[in-house]
C-alpha cells in the first residue's frame, strides 16, 4: 500500500507522534524510522520512499543536522517525490533545505490550524487519480512500444514518481524490450500478467484453473486485486540499478481470446473488472501507461476507457496519418463525451529532409480536414527524431531490464541530444497532464 513517509531528527519525538496521530485519524498510512533511534536500514528507508506518495519533513534543529535525513530529503527530491515541510522549531535552514523546502515552507506545527491544513494537503495528495495514458495508433510499427519504454522510462528518471507500464498488447513487444521471452512467456504461465487484470487468475486463488488455458471459456468469478509485487515486474532492479519505481505488468498472447468470446455479458464483466483492477493500482502510482495494440478490439475498448489521455505517436507519412484519423474516429463514436480521453500526438521517426515538410504542413493545419480533427491542436511541440538509439535490440539473457533504456545506457554520437529530446517529450507531456 502507498504511503506517507514522514522524516525526521531523532529528537522531534512530540512533533513526530502528533503528525502520525493526525494522520492516523485522517486514515492515511505513514511510515518513520523509529522515533528516537539516529540509525536504521538504508535499503529499508530507500524502498519505503520508492512506495511512498509524499514526504511529510519535520524541521528543526535535529532534522536539519540529521545526516539521514539529508540523504532521504535528496533522494525524495531526485524522484520527484511530493514534499510536505512543516516546521517543528525555529532552527535556521542549511543550504540543502533552503534550496529543497524554502519555497514551500510556510507553516510551524504550533501556528494556529497548521497541522489541520497539512493533513488536508497530504489527503489531497493521497486520494489523487493517477493519471493513466494510453499510447495508441490504429496503425502498426510508428513507435507505440518504442514511446511506452523510452519516452516514459526517461519521465521516471527525470521527473521521478512511481510508474507501471501495462503491455496490453497480445503481441507483447514491451514486455520483450525488457526480458528475453522465456522469462516472458514463464511469467505468463503463471498468470504473472496482463490476463489476471480480466480474470480471475492462479495469481489470486491457487486453486483456479489459469484463464490462458481456455479461449471459449471466461471466468466470471469475483477476485481481489493481486498485490503489487506479486503482479508486476521490477524493471529498474539488479547491481547498480538507477533508483525509483519503474515497474512492468508483463503481456501475453492469450489476451487476444476476448476478441473470440462469445457473449456480451461475460466480456462486460471482464471490462469491468479490468477498470477496477486499474483504480485500484492508480492508489500505488504517480503514472500508468498502457502500450496498445494496433487494431480496434475489445482491449482498445479497454484501454480508452480506463484512461485519461490518449497519446499517439505517427510517423510522417499518409498511412500515419490513417491511422491517427481511425483513432480519433473509434474515440468519438465509442467513447460517451465524460469519459472520453485527451488526444495528444506525437511525431515519430521523422527524417531530416523531405518528412519535416509533412510536419511542417501538419503543424499549420493543413491536414486537419483529412484527419477530421484540429490535428495541429493536439500535436506536441516536441517530436522524436530517427535514429538508431531508439532502435532497441532484445535484450540479452540475465541482463538488467533497464539497460534497455536509452535514458540509463547506450553509446555512440548523439545519445546526449536524443536524452535531452526524451526528457523535453516527457516534461511537455507532464506539463499537459498537471494543467
Ligand atoms: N525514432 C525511431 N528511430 C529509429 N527506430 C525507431 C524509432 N521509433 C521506432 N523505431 C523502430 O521501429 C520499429 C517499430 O517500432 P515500435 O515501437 O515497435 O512500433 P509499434 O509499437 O507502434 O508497432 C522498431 O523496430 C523500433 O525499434
Ligand atoms: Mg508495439
Amino acid at each position: 500500500m502507498s504511503q506517507l513517509f514522514i522524516a525526521h531528527g531523532h529528537r522531534d519525538v512530540d512533533p513526530l507522534l502528533q503528525v502520525h496521530e493526525a494522520m492516523r485519524r485522517a486514515s492515511v498510512p505513514t511510515w518513520y524510522t523509529p522515533a528516537g533511534s539516529k540509525d536504521f536500514e538504508p535499503d529499508s528507508v530507500r524502498a519505503a520512499i520508492d512506495d511512498a506518495f509524499g514526504m511529510v519533513v519535520l524541521v528543526s534543529a535535529s532534522s536539519i543536522r540529521s545526516k539521514a535525513v539529508q540523504e532521504q530529503l535528496q533522494i525524495a527530491h531526485e524522484r520527484g517525490l511530493k514534499l510536505f515541510p512543516i516546521r517543528a522549531d525555529n532552527a535556521r535552514l542549511s543550504k540543502q533545505f533552503k534550496t529543497i523546502l524554502a519555497d514551500q515552507l510556510t507553516d510551524s506545527l504550533n501556528d494556529e490550524g497548521a497541522l489541520d491544513r497539512l493533513v488536508q494537503q497530504v489527503k489531497d495528495r493521497y486520494e489523487r487519480r493517477c493519471p493513466v495514458i494510453s499510447v495508441m495508433n490504429l496503425k502498426g510499427g510508428v513507435g507505440k512500444t518504442t514511446v511506452s519504454s523510452q519516452v516514459f522510462g526517461t519521465w521516471q528518471s527525470s521527473l521521478g514518481g512511481r510508474t507501471l507500464l501495462i503491455d496490453l498488447d497480445p503481441q507483447y513487444n514491451l514486455t520483450q524490450t525488457f526480458f528475453d521471452m522465456e522469462h516472458a512467456d514463464a511469467s505468463s504461465a503463471r498468470d504473472k500478467s496482463v490476463i489476471s487484470l480480466f480474470e480471475r487468475s492462479r495469481l489470486h486463488a491457487y486453486d483456479t484453473i489459469s484463464p490462458s488455458e481456455s479461449w471459449s471459456e471466461i471466468n466470471t468469478d469475483p477476485f481481489e486485486p493481486a498485490e503489487r509485487e506479486v503482479i508486476t515486474h521490477d524493471i529498474l532492479s539488479g547491481e547498480n540499478a538507477p533508483g525509483g519505481r519503474f515497474d512492468l505488468i508483463s503481456g501475453q498472447f492469450e489476451i487476444s481470446k476476448y476478441a473470440f468470446a462469445k457473449g456480451p455479458e461475460a466480456l462486460a464483466l471482464v471490462g469491468s473488472n479490468f477498470r477496477r483492477m486499474i483504480d485500484y493500482y492508480r492508489s500505488e502510482y504517480d503514472l500508468i501507461i498502457f502500450d496498445t495494440n494496433p487494431n480496434a478490439t475489445f482491449l482498445t475498448r479497454c484501454a480508452l476507457e480506463a484512461a485519461d489521455r490518449v497519446l499517439a505517436p505517427m510517423h510522417a507519412d499518409v498511412y500515419s496519418l490513417r491511422g491517427v484519423k481511425l483513432l480519433n474516429q473509434v474515440m468519438k463514436e465509442q467513447i460517451s463525451d465524460e469519459k472520453r480521453p485527451d488526444l495528444s500526438i506525437l511525431f515519430n521517426a521523422v527524417g531530416r529532409s523531405e518528412q519535416s515538410n509533412f510536419e511542417a504542413d501538419a503543424r499549420n493545419g493543413a491536414f486537419n480536414a483529412q484527419a477530421g480533427f484540429d490535428l495541429d491542436g493536439a500535436l506536441l511541440s516536441s517530436a522524436l527524431p530517427r535514429s538508431g538509439h531508439l532502435n532497441v535490440k532484445t535484450p540479452e539473457p540475465e541482463a538488467a531490464p533497464w539497460k534497455q533504456l536509452v535514458i540509463h545506457n547506450g553509446r555512440g554520437g548523439g545519445l546526449k541530444r536524443m536524452r535531452e529530446t526524451l526528457k523535453g517529450i516527457a516534461a511537455e507531456l507532464k506539463h499537459l497532464i498537471d494543467a
